[in-house]
């Protein structure tokens, strides 16, 4: 028999590697790469079944190697992977046999969610499933403010009877199918729900129209140790913020969770071709830190193109955040926020008795941490081994004498030249 309640200590340790390996790779992959202008194309532009047929019939990844994408991610320091096995276009990369819309039958002429697990399986990553509660597709998923045929009035009185139970059935169908015969699945992120959403003539859809307990029910009878994301609008085990970088350890109901902020390296999810918004390799190193240093997770995205690869600019960030994360994991993995203040411009993560001190501004000659006086044994560069040398007030001149909060604090060293690296990390042994 399989264990089908979870009880809050097996939820607790089942999400241990989640918060151990802190940094994800999220791929949006679908027909839309080949629009190559954003995953909501459909919507945004308000296109027809019948126009959006060009990218099913023309969707061909000639160039798809799974093995290379989690290579990729590996250099990069990533640890879990979560791929889009349905967007909300209702498009699907596996063979269901719930239905057509599948990447089967087109060009493509595969299962390509089975190649994807497979490898990055292989590549020593954990396995995660995004899949979308809505659906532009299915017919029997009612038109709402969202679908892309919302301002056609005709295609709203003939859709009319269309009834969500039956778009349900369906979708819980094809999360049964992904979860069944994937084999070890650990996490599955659903999206979106948007109950709130009132446009007058049609409401948005949430847990009632996904009949979310029910379907978390069947999530964990199939699949015991996966974690579940917070968008079936029922608390699931870790909260989402989306590119946003949260100020403080995200809470819910005053409490604080397990959180991963899903952010995009240029704004789009889906490729995007003629999108310039790239966010720097050191500010994308910088936001892993922050995240991190808040208790958190980084799930950042890649949007492969239709020929099923990843783009240079993309290639080439994750490279730079690799040469970075391969010389600091020790502040990043298992690591944590740390109840010390970290001084201005800093950022501190904490893993037992070591503390990571992240310097994203370089100042002139020293860095001054206060209340630490006695409490630290040793201090280096995190990059190279270097030490950093001490000074504590018994060894500073008469400057500070008569500075009550000099008096407790402790004084870093530091060169005039800024270490080569993209976030200079000095690693404290705390005492
Ligand atoms: C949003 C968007 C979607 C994207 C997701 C990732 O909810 O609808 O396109 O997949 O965020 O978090």
């Amino acid at each position: 028999m399989k264990q089908t309640q979870q009880t809050p200590q097996s939820a607790e340790q089942h999400k241990q590697w989640f918060i151990q390996d802190r940094f994800g790779i999220f791929i949006h992959w679908g027909i839309y790469s080949l629009a190559a202008r954003h995953e909501w194309v459909k919507n945004y532009e308000e296109l027809t079944d019948e126009h959006y047929q060009r990218y099913f019939d023309h969707f061909d990844p000639d160039l798809f190697d799974p093995t290379e994408w989690a290579r990729i991610a590996k250099r990069a320091g990533m640890r879990y992977a979560v791929i889009t096995t349905k967007h909300h276009d209702g498009f699907c990369l596996w063979d269901s046999q719930l239905t057509d819309y599948k990447a089967t039958n087109t060009p493509a002429g595969r299962d390509l969610i089975q190649e994807w697990v497979e490898a990055f399986r292989a590549g020593g990553l954990k396995i995660g499933f995004y899949h979308s509660l809505i659906d532009w597709h299915h017919p029997e998923f009612p038109v709402d403010g969202f679908h892309p045929q919302r301002d056609d009035l005709e295609f709203r009185e003939q859709a009319k009877h269309r009834d969500i139970r039956k778009y349900t059935e369906y979708l819980h169908g094809q999360v049964r199918e992904l979860l069944t015969n994937y084999g070890q699945i650990d996490i599955i992120w659903f999206d979106c729900s948007y109950s709130s959403r009132d446009w007058g003539w049609s409401q948005g859809k949430g847990k009632k129209d996904w009949q979310s307990e029910q379907l978390l029910k069947m999530v964990h009878e199939l699949q015991p140790q996966i974690l579940v994301n917070d968008r079936l609008e029922i608390r699931g085990d870790f909260s989402t913020p989306e590119q946003v970088q949260p100020r403080e350890w995200v809470k819910v109901d005053g409490e604080r969770v397990a959180w991963e902020a899903c952010q995009t390296l240029n704004g789009s999810w889906g490729y995007d071709r003629d999108n310039l918004n790239w966010k720097s390799p050191d500010l994308l190193v910088c936001m892993l830190i922050d995240t991190v240093s808040k208790g958190g997770n980084l799930l950042l995205n890649v949007g492969p193109t239709a020929r099923g690869e990843f783009e240079s600019r993309a290639v080439a960030t994750l490279d730079a955040m690799g040469t970075w994360t391969r010389k600091h994991a020790r502040s990043i993995y298992g690591a944590s926020a740390s109840e010390f203040v970290a001084p201005p411009d800093c950022r501190l993560t904490q893993h037992g008795d070591r503390l990571y001190l992240h310097i994203f501004s370089w100042p002139m000659g020293a860095l001054y941490l206060e209340n630490m006086v006695g409490r630290v044994a040793y201090a280096q560069f995190l990059h190279d081994g270097s030490e950093v040398r001490i000074q504590d007030r018994t060894q500073v001149g008469h400057q500070v004498e008569n500075d009550p909060v000099a008096t407790n604090t402790l004084t870093l060293l530091l060169p005039i030249q800024r270490p080569d690296v993209l976030v200079p990390v000095i690693e404290l042994f705390l005492k």
